[in-house]
């Protein structure tokens, strides 16, 4: 198959339409995605990704209608709707019955977003369904941010990648759902800081133990290039690797080492969790034998970048 990159907004709505699979540009990652209620295109996705049937996916609604058609919205969730959409909050809610089983994998709730992305809303304009879509990587790996990156994974599996441009969140969405006793729950750190969101509904829980395997992007590891990855103290982590090839991922200052990717010299965490997975990506593909990361501030989207270094890191 050969796959077209562009930003034909039409071509993507029609090829939707006849059941195929493309990739979206959204604010915070590339998507890979299908018809929501076409359970032959949402299959497609589980197979060009690669990924295990066990593992939901994101429904991406245009509007509050659409909404409404996947999800049965508690009143609690009425604030974060209003505050965060459209933009990088996914809710995790009880599901409606018109939701392909694949879609959830089974699972009684359903993960929705509603995008900012323009191109991606001008293209749900276009549609009269909601798009599922995980991000548009072969599974386990880092997320795409641009349709080059989604081209040098998927080229050749997709007809259509819709460009728009780099991502300007660059990490996927915070994920929330609600635990028994209907508490929010944190299953994803990500594009909304944690403390946006508690200010406004109060204290977020981490999931119970058992709730982890039904949010398989807890995944341990995940978002993992091929090279080793280790996180930690930077100088320490240098002496260790003396004598390899080292690419560094620093926050704000330079290192001396075979290579060196500073996220953001000002000390911004939007701007590196931005440049994060374009950075782990370059240093995969580079001459470097080990990556090293600094250990980022936990706060705002340091969250997000400390989970998908630790992911990345994991199981080596
Ligand atoms: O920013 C994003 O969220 C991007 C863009 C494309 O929207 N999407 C994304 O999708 O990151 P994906 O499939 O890579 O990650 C979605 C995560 C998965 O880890 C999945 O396990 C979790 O959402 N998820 C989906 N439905 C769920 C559910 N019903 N309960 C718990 N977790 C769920
Ligand atoms: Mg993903």
């Amino acid at each position: 198959m050969t796959t077209t990159t562009g930003t034909d907004v039409a071509h993507a709505a029609l090829l939707l339409k006849q059941g195929a699979v493309v990739a979206i540009p959204t604010e915070t990652v590339y998507g890979l995605a299908a018809d929501a209620f076409n359970e032959e295109a949402v299959l497609t996705i589980f197979s060009v990704k690669q990924r295990p049937a066990f593992d939901p996916l994101i429904v991406h609604v245009r509007d509050r209608e659409q909404l409404h058609r996947v999800a049965e919205v508690p009143a609690e969730a009425e604030a974060l709707i209003a505050r965060f959409w459209p933009g990088p909050l996914t809710l995790v809610l009880p599901r409606r019955p018109a939701v392909p089983d694949l879609v959830t994998s089974g699972l009684d709730t359903v993960a929705v977003r509603m995008p900012a992305h323009p191109m991606t809303r001008a293209l749900l304009d276009e549609l009269d369904t909601p798009l599922a879509a995980p991000s548009a990587n072969p599974f386990g790996y880092v997320s795409p941010t641009t349709a080059q990156h989604v081209m040098d994974q998927l080229g050749g599996r997709i007809p259509y990648i819709l460009d728009g441009g780099a991502c300007t969140v660059g990490v996927e969405s915070t994920i929330l759902g609600r635990d028994a006793k209907g508490r929010w729950v944190l299953y994803r750190p990500g594009g909304i800081a944690l403390e946006s969101i508690e200010a406004l509904v109060g204290e977020v829980h981490a999931p119970a133990q058992a709730a982890k395997p039904l949010a398989p992007g807890m995944l341990e590891s995940h978002y993992a290039p091929r090279k080793p990855v280790h996180v930690g103290d930077v100088p320490a982590l240098l002496r260790r690797f003396a004598g390899r090839a080292v690419g560094v991922i620093s926050f704000r200052s330079e290192h001396h080492a075979h290579r060196c990717e500073v996220l953001s010299p000002e000390g911004d965490l939007s701007a590196a969790a931005r440049h994060l997975f374009a950075v782990l990506r370059e240093l995969d593909t580079s001459d470097c034998q080990v990556i090293v990361a600094e250990r980022f501030p936990e706060e705002g989207l340091g969250r997000a970048i400390n989970d998908r270094l630790r992911r990345a890191a994991a199981g080596r």
